[in-house]
């Protein structure tokens, strides 16, 4: 053999080569308990993150449409496993229906040690079961109190509607700015002040640059909670909502190797930090709200009376602060856009406050709802095997010409209903059959959809009444490539009502 050294260094590296090979396809095979009556997407169309960053409409028209809309399920790598996903509505309705059977787990449970996991912790939205049930009773009458002061909610609308005025203003009549910033701010200080008792006066003037990550200076950052969390949101939703976070969880075990990875983690826990701090320093209210209570007054009385641990109070807070505005700004990013591009329905003189805009918007490329990722909950009865995790695409449904007819993807508000009364009802109709599933629905759908609406309403009667828009000619729509579907980096050019028309150029 020492006459052949090199043979030595071919074997070694053919069976380095072959463990590599055999490890890999251990860790991606598809589990033999998996359905075998439907199609499989390949393995690298959940590995795109790797090298591209195509809107999650570019790839479910192009890998995903033709086999859901065909068979209403299919097999997908997603968090590092093989899951069944599921479009088709009669497959929801027993999923959604079932809570026992198909048990809501999120991501503290699928992959306890990621950085998904250390954002959002064991909340109301992925518990299940018994502390579920905790949570719900807790938090529910802060999240439905009936708003009757919609005084703050309007102020905050107009301070927006007068930013974007701002801001045209500043770079000149018609060039198109970036909305999102905006957008942001205004979704965080409604969350803010309608579930957290906090103003985090995110559009306060002055601007201390506090840096990327760590802050530069945490003095500063606790003396502007407000800045320093939004600052944050903007670089969780950077990191975070990318293919790569979402399908490869397991490198999130190797900080010390992936230095992202630690940083992630770093900033998770300064976000926790922060936001828990600033709600427990809040002013405190000489007057009683006749509005009740927030979720946030609920919630320290539960950790008080010793009904929750800390761990679940920062992670109720968390969640609610993240879903409560991140929901709504991806929404009116999407409402700009639908509106901006269809300036012929934008409601003007035939916009009624009181109807449901949100449900007159949706059903369209942009719909908006919270993950065109999976949402995962696994499936403990035995009509397919136990432990399958089973997962929703709204964007999917939304579009699906089988169940919205072939005009799915236009822009049709009338498919609703001419009136409150049958729009409302079409919309809970709907909702009922999983053809609607943008708040989800049946036993787990959203407990802030009461707010959103509203809080949505408040807006559209604002701008609608002060401005008008158009998206910028110059934009090219490209949805999101990760986390809640929404366009990316969308420019609109405002004008105020009463000034030249601006579909009129
Ligand atoms: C446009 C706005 C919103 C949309 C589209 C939306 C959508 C959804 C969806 C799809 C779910 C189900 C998630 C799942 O099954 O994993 C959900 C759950 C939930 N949402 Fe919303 N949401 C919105 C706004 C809000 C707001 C403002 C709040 C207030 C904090 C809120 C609180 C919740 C809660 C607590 C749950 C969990 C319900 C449960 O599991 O019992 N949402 N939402």
């Amino acid at each position: 053999m020492e006459w052949f050294p090199e043979l030595n260094s071919v074997r070694l590296t053919l069976a380095i080569l072959l463990t590599l090979l055999l490890i890999l396809y251990w860790y991606t095979r598809i589990p033999n308990t998996m359905p075998k009556n439907i199609p499989t997407v390949p393995i690298y169309i959940s590995l795109l993150g790797l090298w591209s960053d195509m809107g999650q409409d570019k790839t479910y028209d192009r890998w995903l449409r033709q086999p859901l809309e065909k068979y209403g399920a299919v097999k997908i790598w997603f968090a590092g496993r093989w899951n069944v996903l599921a479009t088709r509505p009669q497959f929801l309705v027993d999923m959604f229906r079932h809570e026992d059977v198909y048990a809501k787990a999120g991501s503290q449970k699928k992959i306890p040690w990621s950085v998904i996991a250390a954002l959002v912790g064991d909340n109301i939205i992925n518990s299940h079961g018994e502390t579920w049930r905790l949570f719900t009773a807790i938090m529910k009458p802060g999240l439905q109190r009936r708003i009757t002061e919609s005084g703050p909610l309007l102020e905050k609308s107009r301070k927006f509607v007068d930013v974007l005025l701002e801001e045209q203003w500043r770079i000149g009549g018609e060039k198109g700015f970036l909305v999102n910033p905006i957008i942001q701010r205004w979704a965080l200080s409604c969350m803010g002040i309608c579930f957290m008792g906090v103003d985090l006066e995110v559009y306060t003037p002055t601007v201390i640059v506090m840096g990327g990550y760590p802050a530069n200076n945490l003095t500063q950052a606790l003396e502007r909670p407000g800045q320093r969390l939004e600052e944050l949101q903007s670089i969780i939703k950077k990191t975070l909502f990318k293919p790569l976070f979402f399908n490869f969880p397991d490198l999130d075990r190797y900080p010390f190797i992936f230095r992202q990875r630690k940083i992630a983690f770093a900033i998770m826990q300064e976000f926790g930090d922060l936001l828990c701090k600033t709600v427990r320093q809040r002013p405190h209210q000489e007057t009683k709200s006749p509005d009740g209570d927030q979720v946030v007054d609920y919630l320290d009385r539960a950790l008080k009376e010793g009904r929750i641990t800390e761990e679940q109070y920062r992670a109720n807070i968390k969640v609610t602060f993240l879903t409560a505005h991140e929901n709504a700004q991806q929404l009116l990013n999407s409402t700009f856009w639908v509106l901006g591009t269809n300036t012929s329905s934008t409601p003007s003189h035939t916009y009624s406050p009181s109807s449901s805009n949100y449900s007159v918007y949706t059903p369209r490329l942009t719909t908006n709802q919270p993950r065109n990722d999976l949402y995962l909950r696994a499936r403990r009865g035995n009509l397919h095997s136990n432990h399958t995790w089973v997962g929703w695409n709204a964007f999917g449904v939304h579009t699906d010409p089988n169940i919205w007819g072939d005009n799915a993807r236009e822009f049709l508000p009338e498919r609703w209903g001419s009136d409150v009364k049958s729009i409302q009802s079409a919309m809970r109709r709907k909702t009922t059959q999983c053809h609607f599933i943008a708040f989800n629905a049946h036993s787990r759908k959203c407990l802030g959809q009461g707010f959103a609406v509203l809080q949505m309403k408040i807006l559209l009667f604002e701008m609608v009444r002060r401005i008008e828009w158009i998206v910028d000619p110059g934009y090219e729509l490209k949805l999101t490539s990760g986390g809640i579907m929404a366009p990316l980096g969308l420019r609109a050019i405002v004008r105020e009502r009463g000034e030249v028309c601006l579909s009129e150029g």
